[in-house]
């Protein structure tokens, strides 16, 4: 991990510094994306996220078997600036939009699977949420991203990132501000709870 933090925390600032570069975007781009190419360059992802999209490390959260157009749209979103992270920044600063489109491309090829745990009853999924996540967090729509086995601590930073305004999204903030601290650590905890399989392209 350390050189990869070094290397991250020391290319803040030059990261930041151009993030208005980019003007299109890949979400809408129109470019296809390429599972195999995807999957060379993944290599830069797997000390995180691995290469299957099942995170290593608590802070990152699983993206395999998330929807292409979500991937897409969040990678672009940390390279043009309107999501910022110190580590996804600086990683989605080198990004091309054909990059972004492979990247989508293979991590969205892998398929996720969710169990409930044995003692949860799904018709008691949080009733605000399951519409677009799910009882079992796996997402209802294009653009919603799977919560299932993400950890507390990610999913609870999330949250309060829409309700303070460091991350905005039309549906996310305006439900997000309405939420208690408590509130907040409930969702993340059943969220959390739920084991995600991910399984890769073809299995
Ligand atoms: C040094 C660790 C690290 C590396 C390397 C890394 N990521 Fe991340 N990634 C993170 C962290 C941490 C987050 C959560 C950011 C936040 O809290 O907003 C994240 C978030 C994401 C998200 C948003 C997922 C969601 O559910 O909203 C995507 C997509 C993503 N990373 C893709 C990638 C891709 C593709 C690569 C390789 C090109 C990559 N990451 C490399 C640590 C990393
Ligand atoms: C009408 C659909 C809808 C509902 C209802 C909804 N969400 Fe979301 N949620 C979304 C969408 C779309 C996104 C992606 C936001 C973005 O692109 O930044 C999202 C993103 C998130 C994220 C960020 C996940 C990640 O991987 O970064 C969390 C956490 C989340 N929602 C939790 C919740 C919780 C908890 C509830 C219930 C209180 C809820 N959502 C209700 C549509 C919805």
């Amino acid at each position: 991990m350390r050189p990869i933090l070094a290397l991250v925390l020391g290319g803040g600032i030059l990261a930041q510094g151009i993030t208005d570069a980019g003007a299109t975007t890949a979400a809408d781009s129109g470019l296809v994306g390429d599972p195999e190419a995807g999957k060379a360059k993944a290599g830069q992802c797997r000390t995180c996220h691995g290469l299957d999209g099942f995170a290593r490390m608590p802070l990152a959260p699983h993206i395999g078997g998330e929807p292409e157009a979500y991937l897409r749209g969040q990678l672009t979103a940390f390279r043009d600036g309107a999501r910022v992270h110190e580590m996804m920044t600086f990683v989605a600063a080198g990004l091309s939009d054909q990059d972004i489109a492979d990247l989508g491309a293979w991590y969205a090829a892998h398929s996720a699977t969710a169990t409930l745990p044995a003692s949860a009853d799904g018709a008691a999924g949080p009733e605000n949420c399951v519409a677009c996540h799910g009882a079992d967090g796996l997402g209802l729509a294009e653009d919603a991203p799977n919560l299932a086995g993400e950890t507390t601590m990610y999913i609870d930073t999330q949250l309060k990132a829409f309700r303070s305004g460091k991350r905005e999204h039309d549906i996310m903030s305006p439900i997000a501000a309405e939420l208690s601290n408590d509130e907040i650590r409930a969702l993340a905890q059943w969220y959390a709870d739920i084991e995600l399989q991910i399984a890769p392209p073809g299995e």
